[in-house]
C-alpha cells in the first residue's frame, strides 16, 4: 500500500469516528478535540516532503505494511520537548499505531493513550511520579512498557489494571520504595520485570523478603532484574520460571534457596567475602555466573562450584581482592576425572590470582577462552599445564618471573614455565645469609647447651648455725693419762 492510499484510509477513519463522535458526544460538554485527531503525526507533511524536520510540533511518524498486509505506524516522539501541556483529554493514536515513543521529555503525568494496537511504548527518561490507577486500560494490548528513570515512589495495586498482554515493564532508576499488594497481578504474562535502581531494601526485608507472595506475579516470571535495590535479602524460591536473575550490587550476603531453573545469575558487586562449599546448590540448569567487580570476595572455597554440571561461563572480572581458587572448587569427582565440566569461559581479569592449582585441569577440559589480563600470574612451573591445555585461547600477559615479564601468556612455550628462573641474584644471597644466620644461630645454641650440661664447681656457701652438726667443734686434748 503506498503513503497516498494509506493517507486516505488513515483520515477516512478519522471522519468516520469524527462523525460517530458528533452522534453522541454533544449531549456531554466534551469538546471534539479531546477525541480522535491525532496531533501526533502530521500525515499529510511526508507526502508533500519526505524529509523530518526536526523541531516542529510532530513526532517522527513511520508507516510500514505489516506481515498481515495491514498498515503498521510507527511513532517516534523521543527528545520533542512534550510537556504535559501537549495533551489535551485523551489521546487517541492513529490507527494502526503499533509503537509510541515518548522517552526523554518532560512529561510529569502519564497520558491518557487510547490505541487499541498499541504493543509498545516508552515512557522512561521523563519526570513522571505516579502511574495513576488504571491509567493503561485503553492500550489493553501492550506487550512492552518501559516506565523507567522516572521519580515514581509507589506503584499501587491498580496502576497496571488492563495490561493483560504485557510480557516487559521495566521500571529501573525509579524511587519506588513501596509496591502495593498485587501490583502485578493482572500481567498474567509477565516474563520480564526489571525493578533495578530502585531503594527496596526495606520493602524486601528479612521477614517479608518473598518476590512472589509481595508483588503477585507469577511464576511465568523468567527474567528478573533487580540489581541496585540496596536488597539486604530476597526470597525467589516460588519461581519456579525463573531463568535469569540479575542480583548485582545490593548487599546480599546469602542466597536463600534459588530455583531450578535459573540459567544466568549476576550477584556482581555484592559483599561475599567468600563463596563457601554449596553455595549454589544443585542449580542444575545454570548456565553463566557473574561475580564480578565483588568488593571483598578473596577465595573460592572448596566445592564452591559443585553441582553445577551445566556452568559454562564463569565470570570475576575486576574482583580484586579474589587471590585463591581452591582446586576441589569443582568438587573432587571432577579431579579425579569422574565427572566433566562444560566449563568454556572463565575471565579472571582484574583479579588477584598469582596461579592456578593444576588439579583444576581435568575442570578446565572444555575451556575455550580464558581471560586473565591485569592478573598479577606468575608464570613458572607451576602454570605450565594451563599452557599445555588444547584448543584454549588465553587473553593477558605474564607478570613474573622477571623473565617472561609481559610476554604474552599465549605465545611464551611451555618449556620457558620454569621455577629455577625465580632464583635471580638477589634471591640466591638472601639464601646464602639466610644460611649463615641460621650456623650462627645453631652455634649459638650449642654452645649454651654444652655450657648447660657441663659439671660445675663444688664450691658451697652455708651459714652455720649454733646447733648444726657442721658447727665449729672444739676437740678437747685427751685428759685421761692426767687422770
Ligand atoms: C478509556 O476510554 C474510555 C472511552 O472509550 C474513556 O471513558 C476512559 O476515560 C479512557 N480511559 C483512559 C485511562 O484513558
Ligand atoms: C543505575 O544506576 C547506575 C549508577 O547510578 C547507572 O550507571 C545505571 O545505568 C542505572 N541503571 C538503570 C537500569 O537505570
Ligand atoms: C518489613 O516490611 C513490612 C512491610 O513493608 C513491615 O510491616 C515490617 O515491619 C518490616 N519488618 C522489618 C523487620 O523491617
Ligand atoms: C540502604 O538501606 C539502609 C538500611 O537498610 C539505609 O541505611 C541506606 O541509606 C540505604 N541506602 C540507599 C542507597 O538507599
Ligand atoms: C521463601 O518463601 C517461601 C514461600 O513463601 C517460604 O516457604 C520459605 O520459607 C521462604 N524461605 C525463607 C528462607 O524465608
Ligand atoms: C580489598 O581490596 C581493596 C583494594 O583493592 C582493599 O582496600 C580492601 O581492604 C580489600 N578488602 C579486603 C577485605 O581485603
Ligand atoms: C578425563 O577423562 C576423559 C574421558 O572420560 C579423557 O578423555 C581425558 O583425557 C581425561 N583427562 C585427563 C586429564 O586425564
Ligand atoms: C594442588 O592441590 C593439591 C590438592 O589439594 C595439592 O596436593 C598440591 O600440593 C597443590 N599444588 C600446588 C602446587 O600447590
Amino acid at each position: 500500500m503506498n503513503r497516498a492510499v494509506l493517507l486516505f484510509y488513515l483520515l477516512g477513519y478519522v471522519q468516520v469516528l469524527r462523525a460517530q463522535e458528533e452522534d453522541v458526544v454533544p449531549v456531554t460538554d466534551v469538546p471534539d478535540v479531546l477525541v480522535l485527531v491525532s496531533h501526533l503525526c502530521d500525515f499529510k507533511k511526508p507526502l508533500q516532503d519526505p524529509t523530518d524536520v526536526d523541531g516542529d510540533q510532530y513526532c517522527d511518524c513511520d508507516v510500514h505494511n505489516s506481515a498481515t498486509g495491514l498498515p503498521e505506524v510507527q511513532i517516534n516522539c523521543k527528545k520533542h520537548q512534550l510537556g504535559d501541556d501537549f495533551w489535551q483529554g485523551y489521546e487517541q493514536l492513529p490507527q494502526g499505531t503499533i509503537r509510541l515513543d515518548l522517552s526523554h521529555n518532560a512529561l510529569a503525568v502519564v497520558p491518557h493513550l487510547n490505541g487499541e494496537t498499541l504493543r509498545y511504548l516508552n515512557l522512561g527518561h521523563n519526570q513522571i511520579t505516579t502511574i495513576p490507577d488504571k491509567v493503561f486500560s485503553n492500550v489493553s494490548l501492550l506487550e512492552e512498557l518501559d516506565v523507567s528513570s522516572n521519580r515514581i515512589e509507589i506503584l499501587s495495586t491498580d496502576a497496571l489494571v488492563g495490561l493483560s498482554s504485557l510480557k516487559m515493564i521495566d521500571l529501573s532508576g525509579n524511587r519506588i520504595g513501596k509496591i502495593e499488594v498485587n501490583a502485578f497481578s493482572n500481567a498474567l504474562q509477565l516474563r520480564h520485570l526489571s525493578l533495578s535502581n530502585n531503594s527496596l531494601g526495606t520493602f524486601f526485608n528479612r521477614t517479608e523478603a518473598d518476590l512472589y507472595l509481595r508483588l503477585g506475579v507469577t511464576n511465568r516470571l523468567a527474567i528478573l532484574e533487580m540489581q541496585r535495590c540496596n536488597l539486604t535479602d530476597i526470597n525467589l524460591s516460588s519461581g519456579v520460571g525463573l531463568e535469569r536473575a540479575l542480583l548485582g550490587y545490593n548487599r546480599l550476603q546469602q542466597l536463600t534457596k534459588l530455583p531450578k531453573q535459573l540459567a544466568y545469575l549476576d550477584l556482581s558487586g555484592t559483599p561475599i567475602r567468600s563463596l563457601p562449599a554449596k553455595f549454589l546448590p544443585h542449580l542444575l540448569h545454570l548456565e553463566s555466573l557473574i561475580l564480578q567487580d565483588m568488593p571483598i570476595l578473596y577465595a573460592l572455597e572448596e566445592y564452591a562450584l559443585y553441582g553445577l554440571p551445566r556452568l559454562s561461563m564463569l565470570n570475576l572480572q575486576g574482583s580484586r581482592n579474589l587471590s585463591t581458587i581452591h582446586p576441589h572448587v569443582f568438587g573432587q569427582n571432577v579431579v579425579r576425572n569422574e565427572t566433566d565440566t562444560e566449563l568454556k569461559r572463565l575471565i579472571l581479569k582484574g583479579t588477584n590470582l598469582r596461579t592456578l592449582n593444576s588439579s583444576l585441569q581435568f575442570a578446565f577440559e572444555n575451556l575455550r577462552l580464558l581471560d586473565i589480563r591485569g592478573t598479577p600470574l606468575r608464570c613458572d612451573c607451576q602454570l605450565r599445564w594451563l599452557r599445555e591445555l588444547p584448543n584454549l585461547m588465553t587473553l593477558g600477559v605474564c607478570v613474573k618471573p622477571n623473565a617472561l615479564r609481559d610476554k604474552r601468556f599465549g605465545t611464551v612455550e611451555p618449556h620457558q614455565f620454569q621455577c629455577r628462573a625465580e632464583q635471580f641474584w638477589i634471591y640466591t644471597v638472601f639464601n646464602i645469609l639466610l644460611a649463615i644466620l641460621l650456623i650462627v644461630l645453631i652455634s649459638i645454641g650449642i654452645f649454651l647447651i654444652v655450657r648447660a650440661i657441663r659439671p660445675k664447681p663444688h664450691v658451697q656457701l652455708r651459714t652455720v648455725g649454733a646447733t648444726s652438726p657442721y658447727a665449729r667443734v672444739t676437740i678437747e686434748p685427751n685428759r685421761a693419762e692426767l687422770l
